[in-house]
């Protein structure tokens, strides 16, 4: 099942070490190879040659032994590595990772590799609850990496909770999901999504923009990458981390936001659009910084193209989506924007609504799709709100029909 499959092994210096045997003795059985990967205090737990024997390849702890070689081995390593999968993850490890600390080979190697992680971590259950550790787990889960929940048990400070390592065989699973993703909805799907305001330069400090925040564009480029979909983010400006293995394509006005869309819409097969594209720009960017001065200042506007209009006027069997963000209930102005622009679907919110819309981490959507029929969905997170409108979209794709 995980032939050909390449896996780095991280092992920290939790207990849950010891488990680590069982853990490579099933993922071989299952074909696949076995790279284990050691911290020092890893080596206090399990040997590594209970490591070596079971893998059938080297146990690497150390970042400088054996110079023999010129390529570093953090490098050599990574090459051709389907999955880095660290179990157990110690709470040490997983927030030296998220601070991009690079100390040892484990941590060096997660650095400088674009693969997709796999934690399953493991600790005492005050240190899993400290609002620091969840800080630094929280970002790494919004850059993409993949969290295997402890489980509620005896821990080895001999007290009940959350913090023993899952067990191998949902350790399995994850990495069955992981790699095997020949059923996943979007495989062989190219996905175009742009995200975030534009902003519209007056001079060479100030600028025209909007309160969007890109968090939906970004929870829809997460979902798309996790059903499997090759994944292009356009993005405005915003202060959200890149997602890993999502291309990333950075834009600050409408006119390069179409210029990036152009470039990138021909090979693609769906295409959302979450950016709130400024309607307006200036008509002049001043050069320099105007001036303080007596009389009032006017600012002459001029139209941005309308990119998503553009688009859907020469289709070209792409499935396009966009985003209606009004300041009423009165869904029609959706249903025409669906018509006039020519797209499959449209996801429709009231900005005035609490928690809907800009900045916040949830939204309140209604879905619109191509025979007009209107979906509604209560209060989500914005990451549940992409799942429900990837639901839609696949469940419109010509394909599936
Ligand atoms: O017409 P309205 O601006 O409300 O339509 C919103 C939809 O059109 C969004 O999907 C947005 O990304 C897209 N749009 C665009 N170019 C513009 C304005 C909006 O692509 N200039």
């Amino acid at each position: 099942m995980l032939q050909e499959k390449k896996i780095i092994l991280g092992i920290t210096g939790g207990i849950a070490a010891y488990k680590s045997a069982f853990l490579i003795s099933q993922l071989k059985k299952l074909g696949a190879d076995i790279w284990v990967v050691m911290t020092k205090a890893a080596t206090s737990f399990i040997t590594p040659l209970t490591l070596q024997t079971l893998s059938k390849n080297k146990v690497y702890i150390d970042l400088f032994e054996d110079s023999s070689s010129f390529i570093p081995k953090h490098i050599s390593l990574n090459e051709n590595t389907d999955l880095i999968l660290i179990a157990p993850a110690t709470a040490n490890t997983i927030s030296k990772i998220s601070q991009g600390i690079a100390d040892n080979l484990l941590t060096t190697l997660v650095l400088s590799s674009k693969t997709q992680k796999v934690l399953a971590p493991t600790m005492n259950e005050n240190m899993y609850n400290n609002p620091i550790f969840q800080e630094n787990m929280e970002k790494l889960k919004k850059m993409g990496y993949l969290f295997i929940e402890p489980e509620y048990g005896r821990l080895a400070c001999n007290k009940e909770g959350k913090g023993r390592m899952a067990n191998i065989d949902k350790i399995i699973e994850e990495v069955k999901q992981v790699l095997i993703n020949d059923n996943l909805p979007l495989k062989n799907r190219k996905i175009l999504i742009t995200a975030g305001a534009t902003r519209e330069p007056i001079d060479i400090i100030r600028y025209i923009s909007n309160r969007s925040s890109g968090k939906m564009g970004y929870a829809l480029a997460k979902e798309a990458k996790r059903l499997g979909g090759e994944v292009t983010l356009i993005s405005g400006p915003t202060f959200l981390s890149s997602l890993e293995g999502v291309a990333m394509i950075k834009v600050d006005t409408a006119l390069k936001m179409k210029e990036a869309v152009t470039r990138e819409y021909n090979d693609k097969d769906i295409i959302i659009f979450s950016a709130a594209v400024c309607d307006f720009r200036p008509k002049k960017v001043y050069k320099g910084k105007i001036k303080k001065r007596e009389e009032n200042l006017s600012l002459e506007l001029i139209e941005n193209p309308d990119i998503l209009r553009e688009l859907g006027s020469e289709k070209k069997g792409k499935f396009l989506v966009g985003f209606a963000a009004e300041d009423s209930d009165n869904i029609k102005s959706a249903i025409i924007k669906l018509r006039e622009k020519n797209l499959d679907l449209i996801v429709f919110n009231n900005i005035t609504e609490v928690g809907a819309g800009f900045e916040v981490d949830t939204n309140k959507i209604k879905i619109i799709t191509k025979d007009e029929t209107i979906k509604e969905f209560p209060l989500l997170t914005k990451q549940e709100v992409a799942q429900n409108i990837f639901k839609e979209i696949i469940k419109n794709l010509p394909s599936a029909n």
